[in-house]
């Protein structure tokens, strides 16, 4: 059963979300709720001399005002990726030192959340300032190599043969320079939080993909014990990476509520999570890249200057794409951080691979030109089945067959090589790119808990968080297929501190992570079912074995991990601490695969670029729900389209923060923006990388689609922009 196809079934939560029935965080409202708002600093860098709050504290219905006076006894939860659980080692508010533009000073405490937004603008700061270096080129930065950190452990110099003799040898070199924009995630949902306290107990209700990362980080940030504090997540809409450890004001919320004995609310506002959450950092990248005449690939140079904070590290693995998307023989990686004056950057969908592969894949592009190869041929002739870096085995790559289906779907055969070769009837230029993308496949160690009861219910807990990507649906479809019920009876419990240990949900692990521990449990439910009544469970659903031996329940627990991992993982899932494992394993190397095919129409007198159709197959291992699936890829070529074409965070490098901290002005495509896009998955299982065939899909659904628009903008125009995103006012 388990090498077939999944039949396409429905969104579990689909009619619960179109009726507006599905709680979201800051839906849990309370009767007796206060509301909170933010005072942030408004110089890009300094100290806070006075902090007046008089004002504020007389508008009528104010409750509390929170400043760095009150908060002593509070602690830094620390960086998720030093060790911590929070998006940025600097908690705001514990000092009056102000590190970038609209970092909390204050936040003010409400009955009505108009009158705390009244009162968070009153509150008069009078500061001392400091210099800033806001992008990449001010003056005033630091950069720091990576391999010169302790981060080189984890995260060493990726180096295969002598990338630079072999890239000097070589006959055909491209060596191209590229920037990519920094990014705001900006998923619906914003970020919020709403604490409680009962009975000693801190409860909190925050949309997150790491709901333990957040408990733990209140217990540490707060010095409580890990039994006093629950987070609840059942849904998230919309993490993309932004939602991944502890945010700023959980803690805030949580004291704020503590000192007055009721439940707090704040909803952050769009403008400030600009300031206040991670985003995708501004990038610079040289690549260099050596073939022979007939298309070997024989070397590549990745360099990387990426922009972090002052105070924190984000750790940088491009060339850990770039090396492995072919297989190429000589290449070294290179990875320096730029310390500006920002808050710390994180995880935005495709954090690496996305800028990684735009620019490795334009100079492949490039390659093909000065070859006069077809690209397509070009890169299937770079093919590999073993893993450019470790010489392991890849344990599955269909790549070929993404690029032939793609070339198929698409049409390609009728492409002319030559740029402005072709024209639409309107005298537009047709543009016609192509480009690969691939992705690390991890697996996070997880504990499931079955559950089946007399009447019929199905409960499964495990380590998880629904962030609209389908994870319950796909719970539901492996679940139900296994125990033989119908989808809709199964109900996953997830993102909820209560159940089972939660890990952090991204990096596209969650399936591979969820499914296969799922279907294990489901394995051993159906062995204690056939243990229960004599001569086995026969065809009988679980509730009539229960009804047959007179039971009320039955509960197994299951856990697993990723290849090679030892047991200690398990205690470090229970302690909110990052476990998962990947891409390389000890006897294999996994990555999913797409093919993106673009079509871009330019109009000639205004430049303006329009995508009306796009074709994208992906390598994802078994599809476990094909429609979410589906929609995953969709999302993701959404998201490629606005890398490419639209989304910028603008700084101004005299103040510092970002510009456009709004959905007016920080462009992301619309429906009107967005053709026809084709989706095909080769669904493929891969039984090596675990028993149910999975890999990974969310983040490759949007590698490679930037290079492709830019390899079309190429072909339409003769145009090569190395700068995302790509403007009218370079191509005019
Ligand atoms: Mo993702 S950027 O790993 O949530």
């Amino acid at each position: 059963m388990s090498d077939m196809p999944f039949p396409d079934v429905q969104r579990i939560d689909a009619y619960h979300k179109v009726r507006g029935a599905i709680l979201f965080g800051a839906d849990n409202v309370r009767p007796d709720m206060l509301h909170a708002s933010l005072a942030v600093a408004a110089i890009g860098k300094g100290r806070i001399v006075n902090l007046d709050v008089r004002a504020a504290g007389a508008v009528s219905g104010v409750r509390l005002i929170l400043t760095h006076e009150h908060l002593g006894h509070v602690k830094s939860a620390g960086f998720l990726m030093a060790g911590g659980y929070s998006f940025q080692g600097l908690q705001p508010m514990l000092s009056p030192d102000i590190a970038y533009r609209g970092q909390p000073i204050a936040l003010v405490v409400a009955d009505g959340l108009e009158t705390a937004i009244e009162a968070a603008a009153l509150i008069q700061a009078t500061y001392s300032t400091e210099p800033i270096s806001a992008t990449l080129d001010a003056p005033g930065t630091e950069t720091v190599n990576q391999a010169d950190t302790p981060l080189k452990e984890r995260f060493p110099e990726i180096v295969a043969g002598d990338a630079d003799k072999a890239f000097a040898q070589a006959p055909v070199k491209i060596d191209a320079r590229f920037t990519t924009a920094p990014q705001h995630h900006n998923p619906i949902e914003l970020i919020a939080t709403i604490a409680e306290w009962k009975d000693g107990k801190l409860i909190v209700h925050e949309g997150t993909q790491n709901a333990e990362a957040v408990r733990h980080g209140l217990v540490a940030a707060l010095g409580l014990t890990p039994d006093r504090v629950e987070v609840i997540s059942p849904f998230v809409g919309g993490g993309f990476g932004q939602k991944y450890a502890m945010q700023m004001q959980t803690v805030l919320v949580a004291v704020a509520a503590l000192r007055l004995a009721r439940p707090v609310k704040l909803v952050v506002p769009r403008a400030q999570i600009f300031h206040d959450a991670s985003f995708r950092p501004a990038i610079r990248h040289r690549v260099r890249l050596g073939a022979d005449r007939s298309g070997n690939m024989l070397a590549a140079i990745h360099e990387v200057d990426a922009q972090t904070s002052r105070y924190d590290l984000f750790p940088a693995q491009y060339a850990a794409l770039s090396s492995r998307l072919y297989g190429i023989k000589n290449f070294r990686g290179r990875e320096r951080f730029v310390r500006t004056d920002v808050q710390t950057p994180g995880y935005m969908r495709a954090p690496f691979e996305h800028a990684a592969c735009y620019a490795l894949e334009c100079c492949v592009d490039e390659l093909a030109y000065s070859l006069g190869r077809d690209p397509v041929a070009l890169r299937l002739s770079n093919d590999t089945v073993t893993d450019a870096i470790s010489k392991l085995p890849l344990s599955s790559r269909h790549l070929g067959e993404c690029l032939r289906r793609g070339a198929e779907r698409f049409g390609w055969s009728k492409r002319t090589m030559a740029p402005q070769s072709m024209r639409a009837h309107d005298g537009s230029f047709i543009g016609w790119g192509v480009a690969i993308g691939a992705y690390p496949c991890f697996i996070a160690p997880a504990v499931a808990r079955l559950r089946v009861t007399v009447e019929g219910g199905v409960f499964i807990s495990i380590g998880g968080h629904e962030m609209g990507q389908g994870l319950r649906t796909a719970l539901a479809a492996a679940v139900s297929r296994k125990l033989g019920v119908p989808a809709a009876d199964v109900v996953a419990v997830i993102g909820d501190t209560r159940g089972a240990p939660q890990h952090m949900t991204a990096g596209s692990w969650g399936t591979a992570s969820a499914i296969p521990t799922a279907n294990a449990a489901a394995d051993a439910m159906l062995n204690a079912l056939a243990r229960l009544i004599a001569g086995g469970a026969g065809g009988r659903t679980p509730a009539q074995v229960l009804k047959a031996a007179g039971r009320a329940s039955l509960e197994v627990q299951i856990q697993a991990k990723a290849p090679g991992q030892p047991d200690e993982v398990y205690g470090r899932i229970a302690a909110g601490q990052l476990s998962f494992a990947g891409p390389v394993y000890p006897e294999f190397v996994t990555f999913s695969y797409s093919a993106h095919f673009v079509e871009v129409r330019v109009e000639p007198t205004t430049a303006r670029v329009r995508i009306p159709r796009v074709v994208s197959v992906v390598d994802c291992g078994r599809v476990i729900s094909p429609r979410t699936a589906g929609s995953q890829v969709r999302g993701g070529v959404v998201w490629g389209i606005g890398a490419a074409l639209r989304e910028t965070s603008e700084v101004d490098p005299r103040y510092g923060g970002f510009l456009n901290a709004d959905l007016a002005e920080y462009v992301v495509p619309v429906n009107a923006d967005i053709g026809s896009i084709e989706v095909e998955f080769i669904d493929k299982p891969d039984f090596e990388f675990n028993s149910a065939g999975v890999k990974g899909l969310g983040e490759v659904s949007m590698v490679g689609v930037a290079p492709a628009i830019a390899n079309a903008v190429y072909h339409a125009t003769g145009r090569r922009l190395r700068n995302l995103p790509i403007r009218i006012e370079q191509l005019l």
